[in-house]
């Protein structure tokens, strides 16, 4: 598989694709590693079963599970997920890791955030897209706050982590947030 010339979900310097069975193992290294679990939520060790399983349930199409790529290649650097799809949470979830720390802080998550926003309010008719993160997740919230998301509120105790409960804080972004966004949309780098 070599990088997508013309992809349909094309940030500034990523694309978004389907996960394939040549990525199991770079999901499991990343799950396994115990920073992108302590601040993505994965709280127990992972095999090829397990990984395979999960991404067998993300291939139903109702979910939108993707891998972040370079724009010439298809590298795994990452994931970013559209879960949680039905309406009682008020829109889906929105879950990302860029699974190594020396990739993160160079403007590849926000590429990523960028353009699932505009698959998920362009392409598809979201209203709503809402997160967590840990509360001490302050790097996220930037990324987050960054691509349009503002916060919501704490949550108290939300979350289990190395033994005690932590806060969690939500943020969300509306369509007309997204909307009011001035930048180039993944259609604009698209030849069509
Ligand atoms: C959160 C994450 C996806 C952001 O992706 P990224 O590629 O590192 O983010 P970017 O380089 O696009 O940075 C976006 C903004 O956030 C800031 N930022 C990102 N990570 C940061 C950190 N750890 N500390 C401080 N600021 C940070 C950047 O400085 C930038 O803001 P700026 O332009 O004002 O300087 C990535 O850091 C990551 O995977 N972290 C570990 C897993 C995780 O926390 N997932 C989210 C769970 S909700």
């Amino acid at each position: 598989m070599s990088g997508a010339h013309n992809p349909i979900i094309r940030g500034e310097r990523v694309w978004l694709r389907r996960f394939e069975k040549d990525d199991v193992a770079s999901y499991k290294a990343a799950v396994n590693d115990a920073d992108v679990a302590y601040w993505a939520g994965y709280v127990y060790p992972q095999n090829d079963v397990m990984v395979e399983r999960f991404f067998d349930k993300r291939a139903s199409g109702e979910e939108f599970f993707f891998v972040i790529s370079p724009l010439d290649g298809s590298e795994f650097l990452g994931t970013i997920w559209l879960w949680n799809m039905g309406n009682r949470l008020g829109g889906p979830e929105l879950s990302m890791f860029i699974a190594d720390a020396a990739n993160r802080g160079k403007g590849l998550g926000s590429d990523a955030i960028d353009a699932m926003l505009d698959f998920a309010f362009g392409h598809l008719d979201h209203h709503r897209i809402w997160l967590t993160t840990l509360a001490s997740n302050t790097g996220a919230q930037r990324a987050f706050e960054k691509a349009g998301f503002r916060e919501e509120g704490v949550v108290r105790d939300h979350y289990l982590r190395h033994g005690r409960r932590v806060d969690s804080v939500q943020m969300s972004i509306l369509r007309p947030d997204w909307e009011a966004i001035e930048r180039a949309r993944i259609w604009d780098r698209n030849s069509t």
